[in-house]
């Protein structure tokens, strides 16, 4: 399946002239985040949400950020104290929410949505406040194990679960995968 070019993706920050009801995902409670609550977290400075049109109209998909942090536990711990690091938990930017509409899933869009979440994280870096790590919150169910798909492009397992939602997180200093 052909996937879609970043070059014919326009990005623009939800606001209240947008038409977002006739978004689809065979995930409901992703579509409805957008529908019913989005615009209201954002008036309340919690979340910011960028709506992804393709060809300038046709809405295909939506990233939420918001700050976060990550607490430093077993593993993960040992590891930034063998780097010298003993905070208990360090600075992260969270994917609140990530939907491609179910007429443009597996044409690259999730991806290139993550990627975007990198390249705003590493501008917060760079120019304002610490930021390490992508986190976000796996949202699994019987037909769809989006875990996969996050780990393909680095990111990696918090805590396992066997069911329900897994907490991923992706290193923003080792990451080579996402360019945007
Ligand atoms: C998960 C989701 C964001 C992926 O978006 P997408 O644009 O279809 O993904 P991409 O085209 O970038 O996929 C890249 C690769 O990830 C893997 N992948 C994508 N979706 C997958 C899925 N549902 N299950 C397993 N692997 C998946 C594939 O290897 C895919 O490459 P391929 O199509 O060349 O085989 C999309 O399915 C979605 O919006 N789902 C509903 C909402 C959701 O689950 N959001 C995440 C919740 S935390």
């Amino acid at each position: 399946m052909d996937k879609i070019n970043v070059k014919d993706i326009k990005i623009e920050r939800l606001q209240q002239s947008h038409n977002v009801k006739d978004f689809r995902s065979y995930e409901p409670e992703l579509a409805s985040f957008l529908i019913e609550d989005a615009l209201n977290n954002q008036n309340n400075q919690i979340s910011v949400t960028y709506l992804w049109f393709l060809n300038t109209n046709e809405l295909v998909g939506y990233v939420t950020l918001l700050n976060d942090r990550i607490n430093l536990e077993g593993e993960l711990k040992k590891i930034f104290r063998g780097k010298g690091i003993g905070y208990h938990s360090l600075p992260a930017l969270k994917v609140g929410g990530l939907c491609v509409d179910d007429r443009y899933l597996r044409k690259g869009v999730g991806t290139l949505m993550l990627a975007f979440a990198v390249k705003i994280a590493n501008h917060i870096f760079k120019d304002y406040a610490g930021c390490r790590f992508i986190v976000l919150d796996a949202k699994r169910n019987h037909q769809n194990d989006p875990i996969r798909f996050y780990k393909k492009v680095g990111f990696e397992e918090l805590k396992q679960r066997k069911k329900g939602t897994t907490p991923m997180y992706l290193d923003l200093v080792h990451n080579m995968e996402l360019h945007f």
